[in-house]
């Protein structure tokens, strides 16, 4: 029997239940359901709109179920429409038709997001603890190979010398940001809207404060249209899952570009990477590519959440059925990606001399020399060009910058003296760099020590 099939004369066809069920989906939802369906009976016999006797013997049913799902032992049936039919129709059969009077001044709109902010907010926690996992292999990336040299980039071109720690410290802040981002996800989240009933409230006489204590959350909605229409919390946790999985994802192309052979900067470890089935020399980053094109993925599902709700009358439509598996398989992806990364990224090898190699085989240092002729009273415009004049000779002659001799300098421009030697040299080039968040040692030792103090501030 449908919860609902009092004004039906026919039988739901048995294509529509299937095409209608969320169950495979909101069966997670299980004891998020019952610990929500626990609360509102408890709070129906604390206002007594029903007998304490009757609540306890509803929630002890509750709990019954509960532990039958949890065993593999609850029957589920092909005519359940979701996981709160499902757990209705169990609780009846248990106790009999009082298992009715739980339902009292509930509609399954307030109920189903009730279940889901209980859900995300759980959700929200581990993820945090496995940002900050993978934060804190970052931190010892850079703390271990603090002093290794490597070019920066732009345009994939080579720029500026950067140390290795200053490259992947980028990455922790990246995930900090993404940490707050949850964070407002889950002040989204900590809203009570049991209680809004179907959409305009009940004629109960309810205690929504009791129930927002009693499930743990921080405030209650003041409108129950808006209350049973918003999605608004998951949208914007799509939008964080979003760019944790972008944040991963420019990670995973680098190490990607970085391990292949004609950067060779990084080895990755043997075990995450895999081989070919023709090429017997092969071994891919597939762990890094799959990252990836995960995070298209996650991408489409936070479009997709908004292009479900965009165009919705309030208040409840079952389009909105639909965020359960946009919102968990972006949770399952990216819980599975952090996981992976972290251990993947604890397991990579820095090929220090092929990095400093490349430093040293380029022009990485021309902005140092425009520098050191700023230093000598030149304005930087002037001292640009005659750099760019210095780097057309090396190109001519196949030196680099520090390769070539004083002699050329001063045929280009006479106040070239010696000491522009020590201006270029690679060590000198990332010293200098000392302003507040640049790449000097001294500045990347403050970002690391720093970082290890918001990790052990954070507490989750
Ligand atoms: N399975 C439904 C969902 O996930 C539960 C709410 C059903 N409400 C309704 N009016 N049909 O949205």
């Amino acid at each position: 029997m449908k919860l609902w099939q009092g004004r039906f004369d026919k039988k739901t066809d048995k294509l529509v239940e299937q095409f209608s069920s969320s169950l495979a989906d909101d069966i997670r939802l299980y004891k998020q359901d019952i610990a929500g369906s626990i609360a509102y009976g408890k709070m129906l016999a604390g206002q007594k709109i029903i007998k304490r006797a009757e609540a306890n013997e509803i929630i002890k049913g509750l709990k019954e179920i509960g532990k039958k799902i949890k065993a593999g032992t609850f029957k589920f049936l092909g005519s359940d429409e979701d996981i709160h039919s499902a757990i209705e129709r169990g609780l009846t059969s248990h106790i009999g038709s009082m298992a009715g009077k739980l339902h009292t001044g509930r509609s399954r709109n307030d109920q189903v997001a009730t279940d889901m902010r209980l859900y995300i907010k759980e959700e929200i926690t581990g993820l945090k603890k496995l940002i900050k996992g993978m934060q804190q292999a970052i931190v010892n990336l850079a703390e271990k190979n603090i002093d290794v040299v490597m070019p920066g980039y732009t345009h994939l071109q080579v720029a500026q010398p950067v140390l290795f720690s200053h490259y992947i410290m980028a990455y922790f802040w990246m995930l900090e940001r993404d940490k707050k981002r949850l964070n407002c996800a889950y002040n989204h989240a900590d809203i009570l809207i049991l209680g809004s009933a179907a959409l305009a409230g009940t004629t109960y006489d309810i205690d929504r404060n009791f129930l927002a204590k009693e499930l743990g959350f921080k405030n209650i909605s003041e409108n129950s249209m808006d209350a049973v229409a918003d999605r608004d919390y998951l949208v914007v946790f799509l939008n964080a899952a979003n760019l944790i999985m972008l944040h991963l994802s420019r990670l995973c192309e680098e190490m990607v570009i970085f391990s292949s052979a004609g950067f060779g900067f990084i080895k990755i470890d043997e075990a995450f990477t895999t081989g070919s089935s023709i090429m017997p020399q092969k071994q891919n980053p597939d762990v890094a590519e799959l990252i990836r094109g995960k995070s298209a993925k996650v991408a489409a599902n936070y479009q997709a959440l908004s292009g479900i709700i965009k165009g919705l009358p309030l208040t409840y439509n079952r389009d909105l059925q639909e965020d359960k598996k946009i919102v968990f398989d972006s949770l399952d992806t990216i819980s599975a990606s952090l996981e992976v990364m972290t251990k993947m990224l604890s397991g990579i090898k820095l090929n220090t001399t092929s990095m400093l190699e490349a430093v040293q085989k380029s022009f990485a240092n021309a902005t140092d020399l425009a520098d050191y002729l700023v230093g000598k009273k030149i304005p930087f415009r002037k001292a640009h060009g005659i750099v760019g004049q210095a780097v057309k000779i090396c190109v001519k002659k196949g030196l680099y910058l520090h390769e070539l001799p004083l002699s050329e300098f001063k045929k280009i421009n006479s106040v070239f003296d010696e000491k522009l030697f020590d201006a270029i040299a690679i060590k000198n080039v990332i010293a200098a760099r000392n302003s507040l968040g640049g790449t000097s040692p001294k500045q990347v030792k403050k970002q690391i020590s720093l970082a290890t103090s918001l990790l052990l501030r954070d507490k989750g």
